[in-house]
C-alpha cells in the first residue's frame, strides 16, 4: 500500500515538473496580456474575428518568456540537484523552448477554431479550454525533440495520464483564482 503511494505522489510530481514551462507561459500569458490582438482585429471569411481580442501579441510574447525562463531555472536546478533527486528529469532547451510556446500556440489554434464555429471571445468550452495548451505543447515538443519527448511521455503512459487528469483541475483552480484577484474576466 505504502509503495503504491509513493508511487502516485512520485508520478503526480514528475509530471507536474515535465510540464511547468506549459503551466507558467499559459497562465502569464493572461497576467502580460492586453494591447494589441495578433490578428490585429482582422476578420475571417466567415465575418468573425480571425482569433479575436484575447489573443494578444503581448501575451504571447510574455507568457512564452515566463515558461522558458522556468523551464531554464528547471534546467539548473536538475542538473545542480542530478544526485539528490534523481526523480526530477532535465528538461532540454528544446523542449523548454517547444513547451512554453506550444502551450501558447495550441491555445491560439483552439481561439482560431472557437471563432469558426461561432463562439465568441471568452465563451466557455469545456475540457478543450483546458487541454488545447496540453496538446499544443505535447505536439510542439514531439516534432522538435522526440527524443526528449518520447523518453518522457510516450514510453510512461501513467505521466500522460496523471497530466490529463490533473491539469483540467489545476487550470481550474489557477482560472478561480485569477478571477478572484480581477485578472481574468470569466472564472474558467
Ligand atoms: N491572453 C493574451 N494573449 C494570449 C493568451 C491569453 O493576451 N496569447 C490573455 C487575454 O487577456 C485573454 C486572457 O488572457 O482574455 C484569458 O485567456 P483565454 O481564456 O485563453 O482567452 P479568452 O479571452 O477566453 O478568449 P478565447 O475565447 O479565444 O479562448
Ligand atoms: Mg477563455
Amino acid at each position: 500500500m505504502i509503495d503504491v503511494i509513493i508511487y502516485v505522489i512520485g508520478t503526480v510530481i514528475l509530471a507536474m515538473w515535465l510540464m511547468i514551462p506549459a503551466y507558467i507561459s499559459n497562465p502569464m500569458a493572461v497576467v502580460f496580456g492586453g494591447g494589441t490582438p495578433i490578428d490585429r482585429g482582422m476578420k475571417w471569411t466567415d465575418g468573425q474575428r480571425i482569433l479575436g481580442d484575447g489573443k494578444t501579441i503581448r501575451g504571447l510574447i510574455g507568457g512564452t518568456a515566463c515558461g522558458i525562463v522556468a523551464g531554464i531555472m528547471q534546467i539548473y536546478i536538475a542538473s545542480y540537484f542530478a544526485s539528490a533527486f534523481s526523480i526530477l528529469i532535465i528538461p532540454t532547451m528544446t523542449a523548454v523552448i517547444t513547451l512554453s510556446f506550444g502551450a501558447l500556440l495550441g491555445d491560439l489554434i483552439k481561439s482560431f477554431f472557437k471563432r469558426r464555429i461561432g463562439f465568441v471571445r471568452g465563451a466557455e468550452l469545456p475540457l478543450i479550454d483546458q487541454l488545447d495548451f496540453v496538446a499544443g505543447a505535447w505536439l510542439l515538443t514531439y516534432i522538435f525533440d522526440p527524443v526528449w519527448f518520447t523518453e518522457n511521455f510516450i514510453s510512461s503512459p501513467s505521466i500522460i495520464v496523471t497530466v490529463l487528469v490533473l491539469t483540467p483541475i489545476l487550470h481550474r483552480l489557477t482560472n478561480i483564482f485569477g478571477y478572484s484577484i480581477k485578472l481574468k474576466k470569466e472564472p474558467w
